[in-house]
């Protein structure tokens, strides 16, 4: 493997600057090397550390959130409806607060109101309120089933619409503002998956919003602090889910409804992908020989493929086990990066051909004792016009960072004019390269 040192400027080499290197093989006739600079080299001269923080925490967007955890965040979460009797830690509230502060608002008015209500006395006092003004009402044809139960309930005396949950969030918004809802909503949302990540349960709880003209409510609320101009657009409660394992259900569960029309863009027009996850290991008593230990194929959308190959990795990558120099804590050491396993399948997934011209042809991970391959077929167009502008958004710094952070050798892409290929080399594939640059 000596070509990668081969015509490669100094300062391109692996961690010796912030510059890296890719190997750039297009339709296995050029080669060439790509940098991949960090953000200040780009722009050039000498900037003062906190410029160069501030670019440097600004390039840490989106691109360094772990989508595929985020995917399967917003998947499994599920409401809950049975909570432990403790109060919530202080700083778990906190975060989940925060999370429905920063909620996108229409014209960024920022103007929902959170009332977090912890208060024992005030819950009962809430929900004793619910109980006599939902028994005062009638059941007619044209009521809404989950009413018309709270209506039946309240009347046997045994309705609890918060499920007796250590903490209620009202989110309120001024009364007549176009976007009431639709803020308030946001808020709840982005609580409920900041919950879910902090293994807390929510249920969104709409019986405030629904007695929204009711005078003994409106009283009370306005005890608690709400304000006369606003109104309770949406409830969530919040506490220790009463599992077992204190742990909210992770189900994943299949989406029958919401329908989805794609417009233009081929890849999402054809929604069910295939990959194979491979581990591939040396032949009994052949020389050098190599067999398919384990294939397994994947089918489905595209996160679902995202999850089932990076398990399958995950699952079958070794992991060793360190003790820090200088904490002296034990510590374990994966095979290869997860962040940088899930990043090439993503992008594999992303990026593949998904014309007629590649039907056929899955995108493939394989595991071998000393590196992990992802390839997937790419479009003559996308071949021909590859770049570094390709590489701009696609994660490979990510990639990268990941593979240094661990001190693993740098990994290699190549792209030929039917399939882009990503080679992550572990330590014995470290070793092997680094013994073969020597020679
Ligand atoms: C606008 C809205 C109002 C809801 N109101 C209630 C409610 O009053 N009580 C309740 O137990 N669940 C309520 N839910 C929760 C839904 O029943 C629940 O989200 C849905 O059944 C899907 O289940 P999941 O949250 O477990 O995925 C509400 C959800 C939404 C989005």
């Amino acid at each position: 493997m000596g070509f990668r040192s081969e015509g490669l400027p100094e300062w391109w080499q692996w961690g010796r600057k912030r510059t890296t290197a890719l190997r750039y093989e297009f339709c296995g006739k050029d080669t060439a090397y790509i940098a991949v600079e960090e953000p200040w080299k780009v722009r050039g001269g000498k900037l003062t550390r906190e410029q160069k923080r501030k670019i440097r925490d600004k390039s840490k967007g989106v691109g360094d959130v772990d989508t595929l955890d985020l995917m399967e965040l917003i998947q499994t979460r599920h409401s809950t409806r049975k909570f432990r009797q403790q109060p919530l830690e202080g700083y778990l509230l906190h975060q989940v607060v925060e999370a429905g502060r920063f909620a996108p608002s229409g014209g960024n008015n920022q103007s929902t109101r959170f009332l977090v209500i912890q208060d024992q006395a005030a819950l009962n006092r809430l929900s004793d309120i619910c109980v006599r003004e939902f028994a005062a009402m009638k059941v007619g044809p044209e009521t809404y089933s989950s009413l018309a139960l709270a209506i039946r309930l309240s009347k046997k005396g045994t309705y609890r619409y918060d499920y007796h949950a250590p903490v209620l969030i009202l989110t309120a918004n001024k009364k007549g503002y176009g976007n009431c809802m639709a803020d308030c909503a946001c808020a709840v949302e982005n609580m409920m998956l900041m919950a879910h990540g902090l293994n807390l349960g929510t249920c969104w709880v709409n019986q405030i919003h629904w007695l929204t003209d009711n005078p003994a409510m409106n009283a009370y609320l306005r005890e608690l602090g709400m304000q006369e101009d606003e109104m309770v657009a949406a409830g969530m409660v919040l506490g220790y889910p009463d599992t077992e394992d204190c742990l909210p259900d992770r189900r994943i569960v299949e989406r029958k409804g919401n329908p989805v029309v794609y417009v233009g863009d081929s890849y999402t027009t054809n929604p069910v992908f295939y990959a194979l996850a491979r581990v591939v290991g040396p032949a009994e008593g052949e020389d050098g020989g190599e067999v398919i230990k384990e294939s397994l194929r994947l089918e489905g959308d595209q996160a679902h493929i995202l999850m089932e190959a990076a398990n399958f990795v995950r699952e079958r990558m070794t992991t060793k086990k360190y003790i820090h120099k200088l904490t002296r804590l034990r510590y374990d050491r994966p095979e290869y990066p997860m962040e940088a396993v899930q990043e090439i399948i993503y992008n594999a997934l992303r990026h593949r051909d998904y014309s007629s011209n590649a039907s056929g042809i899955p995108v493939t991970v394989t595991m071998y004792p000393d590196r992990l391959i992802v390839e997937n077929p790419i479009s003559a167009d996308r071949a021909r016009n590859f770049n570094l502008a390709n590489f701009k958004h696609s994660g490979i710094q990510k990639v990268y960072r990941a593979m240094k952070k661990m001190r693993l050798y740098q990994p290699d892409f190549c792209c030929d004019e039917r399939k882009f290929t990503v080679t992550l080399y572990n330590d014995a594939g470290k070793a092997a390269l680094e013994k073969g640059m020597k020679k």
